[in-house]
């Protein structure tokens, strides 16, 4: 590691910047190397202007990216710090020879957000707790058929009600996924026919099938399966509605999502009721919050995943 360059070392840690996660695995980031700093800009061509109108969670995932560049960068004996400014990240990199690698550096690259049911069995208590510590502040969890839990999964089915009713909600879904090997290699992102478990098919077909299942009833049914079979319910808040918040929180969703695959444990997103803003208020009061409700995780037990999401590769996010 000696002889490699900073722009070389800045190429690798954009490796494991973005395996992140993203909405709709939309990849909404651009990097570009700027003497020992590294800037994440938001790239707003990739933004999901309906069910994200706010870019609430754009930041987030830009946040989640950011945390995976700084854990890896332990990993070649740098620390490092990050600013908000003029729309942008910018991350600075110092050499240290007593940096420590972070242990959720090991399982940057198999993170994965688990699609379908859980097992049903019930992660123990001192596991809860353990992620709890995480952020105290912005991470809730709940357990299954508690109040709290069950007044999550209604404001799931009332936001499957209104998003599968919703023509321009489903137009962009639609957009992102992608329905075979080939469609899957023309674009790298998108949420892929074998991750979510589907037949490969020609696109025409595809969208066709999709298009059928997108209603509220048949996602409803989806997500009462998935929501029966989940241990827990975790509710992550912001302290403010600014980029910099969902940044912020971000990096501790991905610390959570590190932690809880590196654990054996697994975690699917139920976001609807953040997404809705009518919702989000109501599972605000009801759940106490003092913060802004802003991701929606189950957690459980599940399979390692047969897909991985695709990434694009690092030169096609870089800016010179
Ligand atoms: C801010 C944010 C919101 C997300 N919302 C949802 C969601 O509501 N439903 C869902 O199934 N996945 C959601 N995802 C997960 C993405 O679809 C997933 O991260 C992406 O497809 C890449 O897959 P991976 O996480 O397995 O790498 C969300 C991810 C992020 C970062």
């Amino acid at each position: 590691m000696e002889s490699l360059t900073f722009f070389e070392i800045a190429k690798i840690l954009i490796s494991f910047a973005v395996c992140a996660p993203s909405g709709h695995n939309s990849q909404p980031w651009k990097f570009q190397v700027v003497g020992n700093t590294i800037v994440i800009a938001p790239d707003f061509t990739k933004r999901l202007a309906v069910v994200d109108s706010s870019d609430k969670e754009l930041f987030i995932s830009l946040g989640c990216a950011l945390e995976n560049m700084q854990i890896a960068a332990t990993n070649y004996g740098y620390t490092s710090d990050y600013d908000y400014t003029d729309g942008k990240i910018v991350v600075t990199f110092t050499k240290s020879d007593s940096c420590a690698t972070d242990t959720l550096f090991a399982h940057i690259k198999t993170r994965h957000t688990h699609r379908g049911s859980f097992t049903g069995k019930k992660i123990p208590q001192e596991q809860i707790d353990a992620l709890k510590t995480i952020d105290n502040k912005s991470v809730a969890i709940f357990a299954s058929c508690t109040p709290q839990a069950d007044f999550i999964c209604r404001g799931i089915a009332e936001g499957n009600d209104i998003q599968m009713s919703d023509t321009a909600f489903k137009r962009e879904l639609l957009s992102w996924m992608r329905f075979n090997k080939k469609h899957i290699a023309q674009t790298q992102n998108g949420l892929c026919y074998n991750v979510l478990g589907f037949p490969s098919t020609p696109k025409p077909m595809g969208r066709m099938f999709v298009k059928m299942a997108l209603n509220p009833k048949s996602q409803n049914k989806t997500d009462g399966k998935v929501n029966a079979s989940a241990s827990h319910f975790c509710v992550l808040s912001t302290n403010g509605t600014s980029p910099k918040d969902y940044i912020a929180l971000g990096k501790t969703l991905e610390r959570l999502l590190l932690t809880v695959c590196g654990s054996g444990l697994a975690y699917n997103f139920s976001n609807q009721p953040c997404e809705i803003p009518a919702l989000t208020e109501k599972l605000r009061s009801e759940l106490k919050i003092s913060g802004y409700p802003a991701i929606t995780l189950r957690l459980g037990y599940a399979d390692a995943p047969k897909f991985y999401a695709p990434r694009k590769s690092v030169d096609e996010v870089m800016v010179e």
